[in-house]
């Protein structure tokens, strides 16, 4: 079986409890009444359950790479790492992406941890935002559209073909920037209302007075791996090369993180989700990993979120997915 059908079934007695309507008022009292590691509280407002369907979107079951080991013994892992501080000339660690309505995550996380990883390699002279515009909309076997896609499958297309620059929505960053526009779907905002985007088409041509021709901007991968379901050998990873992807199972209190060191209470499964994990720590005596969504600034702490470390919670140390730029 499955280990996430193993994990559905041993969650399946809780199961049994009356549902909380999702992202409720009862739902975050639960949570900030259960005197946890996290604070619950609205991110959203005025959303639709279709909505929701979109903010997730990684398929768990992809195509599997090649398991890289690093060598442990001798080394001193620090017991708190955060890339941003680690290389502070890689301005896009810092950065919070937004997938809009679309469930690109698997694509995001992705990107995102290729840009990171080629700016440390080349010590900064290579600091480039790579598209997630190109990788969703261009990589046939990677997703199906904006309804989900394989973490795996995005670092193998970064092999195979590439990926052109492009940053967020309407920023005229690079070859390809983000098309999905950010809607209004985070408390307090001022964006336009959320509508059902189709998945891009893939153009293979960059934006009008961009320098670079499409094919010469592609950035190659030169290795994919996934690193194995152990906390050391994920932070050796994190420590030698940068943030990687990772996946995990959603549950609907996730969506409610406000602060603090995540782990699950309450709330039904969504989906998989794919993020960017890029450092560790320890908070009030819980380990926590370090992560990044993409689910805008306004969400979690500034867009970051922790979640429990060392016990695989809701499987985030189970799908980690990294790689090594050509340059
Ligand atoms: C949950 O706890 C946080 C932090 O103490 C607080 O800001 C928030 O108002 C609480 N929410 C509810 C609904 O009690
Ligand atoms: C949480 O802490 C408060 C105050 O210490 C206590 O009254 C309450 O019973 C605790 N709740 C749980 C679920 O442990
Ligand atoms: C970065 O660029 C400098 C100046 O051109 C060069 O000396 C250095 O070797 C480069 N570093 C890497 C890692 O490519
Ligand atoms: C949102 O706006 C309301 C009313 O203006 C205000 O009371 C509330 O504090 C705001 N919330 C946030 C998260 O900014």
């Amino acid at each position: 079986m499955h280990w996430v059908n193993l994990l559905l079934s041993a969650l399946s007695v809780t199961w049994a409890k009356p549902r909380l309507p999702l992202l409720s008022v009862q739902m975050i009292d639960v949570v900030n009444e259960s005197n946890t590691t996290w604070k619950a509280g609205q991110n959203f407002h005025n959303v639709d359950m279709s909505f929701v369907k979109s903010l997730f979107g990684t398929l768990l079951n992809g195509p599997r790479l090649p398991e890289v080991m690093h060598s442990v013994e001798g080394l001193r892992l620090p017991s708190s790492f955060d890339s941003r501080e680690q290389w502070p000339n890689c301005p896009t660690i810092q950065q919070i992406r937004d997938q809009g309505r679309c469930g690109s995550c698997w694509a995001f996380g992705a990107v995102e941890a290729m840009s990171d990883r080629l700016c440390i390699q080349t010590e900064g002279n290579v600091s480039v935002e790579i598209s997630a515009e190109d990788l969703l909309s261009c990589c046939n076997e990677c997703s199906i559209g904006c309804l989900g896609g394989y973490p795996t499958a995005a670092w193998q297309y970064w092999i195979k073909t590439g990926l052109v620059t492009g940053g967020l929505y309407d920023s005229k960053v690079g070859c390809l920037p983000y098309t999905i526009a950010p809607c209004e779907s985070h408390v307090n905002g001022s964006r336009p209302p959320c509508t059902i985007d189709p998945i891009p088409k893939c153009t293979m041509q960059c934006i009008d007075g961009y320098p670079i021709p499409y094919q010469k901007d592609k950035h190659m991968g030169k290795q994919a791996y996934s690193v194995p379901s152990n906390p050391e050998q994920i932070m050796a990873e994190l420590y030698h090369n940068g943030p990687v992807e990772a996946a995990f199972v959603l549950f609907e209190d996730f969506l409610l993180y406000k602060s603090g060191v995540y782990q699950r209470i309450t709330g039904e499964f969504l989906g998989g989700h794919a993020i960017k994990i890029l450092g560790w720590g320890e908070e009030n005596g819980t380990p926590y990993w370090l992560a990044a969504n993409s689910w805008t600034t306004d969400w979690g702490e500034k867009g970051f979120f922790k979640i429990k470390r060392g016990k695989n919670e809701c499987g985030i140390e189970a799908f980690i997915v990294a790689g090594t730029p050509l340059n």
